[in-house]
Parts: C-alpha cells; sequence; structure tokens
C-alpha cells in the first residue's frame, strides 16, 4: 500500500511505520511539524519520504496525499499536563488540522484512520468502556480529540468517506517522550532524580505496549468496517505507585526517591478499555506489562543517544515548570 501517514516522527507513529515497512513492505510519506515530540531520528534506517509541515496546512496536504490508497492521522498534541497549562495547539491540530486532512480525502475519497484514545470515555470507577460508551472528555487534551473523533464520524456519515476509529488505552515503549509518566519515571530513576507522583498515586492505567497498538491499528486499516470505532485495550491494569515501584526495582533503587506532588487538576481516577470488536478482527495483545516494562527500561538504558539531547534541551524548561517548584530542595533534573 502507499499510506500517508501524519504524526509519523512521534513514539507510537514511527513504530506503525517501522512494523508496516518490515511486515507489509508499504510505501510510506510521513507528514509531520517535528514539534518538541516529533524527532528525525525515530524515523532513522526506514524508507520514508518526510514532509515537514502541520496537518493544518492545506497546500501541505493536497502535495502529501498525491497517489495515497490510506491515510493514518496520528498527528496530535499529546500530553494533558500541557494541555491544561496552553491548550492553543491542542485545538488548532486536533479540530482544524483534522478537519483539513478530511476535507482532502473526501475530495480523493481516499480510506482515513484517525488514531484516538480511551481518554475520550472520561474516567470509569468499575468494568471497561465499549465503542458505544458516551462520551465524556476531562481535560482540554481529551476534548478536542473527541471533538476529532466527532468530526472523522460526521463525514463518513454525510459524505460516505471510509472512516475508521481506533482508540487505544495507555501506550508505552521504545522513544516515547520523557514527558509521560514510564519514560518520566525510567530516566529520573537512571539518574537518582526525585520521582513525582500525583495525588496519592492510585490512579488506575490499562498499559498497551506500543507494537500491540501498532499491529492493532494494522488490523483495523486492513478489516474494519468504514464508518466503525474500535477500541484497542491492552492486557493489563497498574495503579501509577505500583508502575513507579516497579520501575524503581528495574533500575536498582529504592521507594525514597518517590516524591508525591500535587494532583493534576481533572485527573482521571481510572481508564480501562474493552476490546472485543478488534479481537474479532483477529488482534490479540501479545505484550505483558511486566514483560513490556523490562524491554522498556532496557531500551532506555541502551539508548542513551537517543534521549541526552532531549534531557539537556527544552525538556529541562519544561520540567522546571511543570515541578520545580514542587520538588524538595528545588532541585528537579541532574
Ligand atoms: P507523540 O507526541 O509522540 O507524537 C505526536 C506526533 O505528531 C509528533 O511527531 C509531532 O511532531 C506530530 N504533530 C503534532 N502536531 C502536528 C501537526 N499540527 N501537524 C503534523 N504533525 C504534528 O504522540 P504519540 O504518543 O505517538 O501519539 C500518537 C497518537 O496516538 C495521538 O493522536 C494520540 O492522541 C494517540 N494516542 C496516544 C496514546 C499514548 O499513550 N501515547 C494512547 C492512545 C492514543
Ligand atoms: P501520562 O503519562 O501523562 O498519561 P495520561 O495522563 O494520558 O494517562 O500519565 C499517566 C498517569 O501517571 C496519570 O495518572 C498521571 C500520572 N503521572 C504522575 O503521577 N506523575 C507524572 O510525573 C506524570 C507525567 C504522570
Amino acid at each position: 500500500m502507499r499510506l500517508l501517514v501524519c504524526g509519523g516522527a512521534g513514539f507510537i507513529g514511527s513504530a506503525f511505520v517501522r512494523l508496516r515497512q518490515a511486515d507489509h513492505g508499504d510505501e510510506v510519506v510521513v507528514l509531520d511539524k517535528l514539534t518538541y515530540a516529533g524527532r528525525r531520528e525515530n524515523l532513522e534506517g526506514l524508507d520514508v519520504r518526510l514532509i515537514e509541515a502541520g496537518i493544518e496546512d492545506p497546500h501541505a496536504v493536497a502535495s502529501a496525499m498525491e497517489g495515497i490508497d490510506a491515510v493514518v492521522n496520528f498527528a496530535a498534541e499529546t500530553h494533558v499536563d500541557r494541555s491544561i497549562t496552553a491548550p492553543d495547539a491542542f485545538v488548532t491540530t486536533h479540530a482544524v488540522g483534522t478537519w483539513v486532512l478530511l476535507e482532502e480525502a473526501r475530495r480523493r475519497g481516499v480510506r482515513y484512520v484517525q488514531i484516538s484514545t480511551d481518554e475520550v470515555y472520561g474516567s470509569i470507577e468499575d468494568g471497561s468502556f465499549t465503542e458505544s460508551s458516551p462520551l465524556q472528555p476531562s481535560s482540554p487534551y481529551s476534548a478536542t480529540k473527541a471533538g476529532a473523533d466527532l468530526l472523522v464520524a460526521s463525514y463518513h456519515h454525510t459524505y460516505a468517506l471510509p472512516t475508521l476509529i481506533c482508540r487505544g488505552s495507555n501506550n508505552y515503549g521504545p522513544r516515547q517522550y520523557p514527558e509521560k509518566l514510564i519514560p518520566l519515571m525510567i530516566l529520573n530513576a537512571l539518574h537518582g532524580d526525585r520521582l513525582p507522583v500525583y495525588g496519592d498515586g492510585m490512579q488506575v492505567r490499562n498499559w498497551l505496549y506500543v507494537d500491540d497498538f501498532a499491529r492493532g491499528i494494522g488490523t483495523v486499516l486492513a478489516h474494519g468496517t468504514p464508518g466503525e470505532t474500535y477500541n484497542v485495550g491492552g492486557p493489563d491494569e497498574c495503579p501509577n505507585l505500583e508502575v513507579v515501584q516497579r520501575i524503581i526495582q528495574l533500575t536498582g533503587n529504592d521507594d525514597s526517591l518517590i516524591e508525591y506532588v500535587t494532583d493534576r487538576p481533572g485527573h482521571d481516577r481510572r481508564y480501562s478499555l474493552g476490546s472485543e470488536k478488534v479481537r474479532a478482527l483477529g488482534w490479540e495483545a501479545q505484550v505483558r506489562f511486566l514483560d513490556g516494562l523490562q524491554q522498556t527500561v532496557r531500551w532506555y538504558r541502551d539508548h542513551r543517544a537517543w534521549w541526552e539531547p532531549i534531557r539537556s534541551g527544552d525538556y529541562r524548561e519544561y520540567y522546571r515548570r511543570q515541578y520545580g517548584t514542587q520538588i524538595k530542595g528545588g532541585r528537579a533534573l541532574s
């Protein structure tokens, strides 16, 4: 296939491109704005044409979609904490950007896959969300992602565009930007820095290894019914505190590194996704959480050249703003 992968220089997009080229030999065009989270090195060793532009740019989108069989849209602002302090880019990329992609896809009648998140359903105390659960997003991140999903659904309903929506649960694995829980805790633990746990640390996330999500998206792209939404949830749930304690063990540290900090405003307590529908298409998660976490710690240990430039660059300033005043002694990152 000839695929246009928007946001393909990010964490999950680049894992998807790697998998498609290894397993299917797809021809891939990546359209990516290369924000702080988008990195050229994520595409190293892959045979892709990279167009550096935003999905909200109609001219770039029109030329990127030339001769394409299907579009998979990963492009997004993805960090909930940043959406709380500066929501602007979330609205532009998720609402305007998704609309620009849909318009061009409609002009060409191209199959369109939107990558979405379990966070559009909000928080759930017991049980799991299905695809027909109501959308009750809590943060500017999840609200704008939900808006994008609704726009995608409207293009199927109104214009019969062959659209698919894939909602993943929390991903982890190699090449995740260290603002997110797991890589942040791994890198801090490797440096002996404090481990900032929000609130009581008993929030639960449904962990999905990134390659499992990438395969799930491939399954939906190949076998999904146009107009439908598919949840792709991980095999295991775990409270944040336990995730952090596992990372402490895997890096040879002790619990004294943990620092409880002020909770995130509007923090969702628990996510849980039911994935029966994508299972019926033949997908199954292959990586259990404790194995995947071990592999992820090993990857960060072995790939300092990937993360050292991040940790010594703009990320330091972000970290200082987000955590600096809360960490004992005022010393945020070593
Ligand atoms: P990421 O932050 O690592 O990557 C996002 C990519 O999008 C980056 O390469 C960035 O440069 C690019 N981008 C941002 N704005 C853009 C724009 N306007 N135009 C073009 N490119 C732009 O994110 P990720 O974790 O790989 O997430 C990818 C997708 O998967 C997102 O849509 C996200 O909502 C969804 N998702 C993520 C998770 C998770 O746990 N990380 C879980 C479920 C769903
Ligand atoms: P995160 O990786 O930001 O993903 P999301 O908010 O999209 O689920 O956070 C995962 C969980 O970890 C969430 O409950 C917030 C918590 N968390 C911390 O306790 N400390 C941190 O420094 C970060 C980044 C997250």
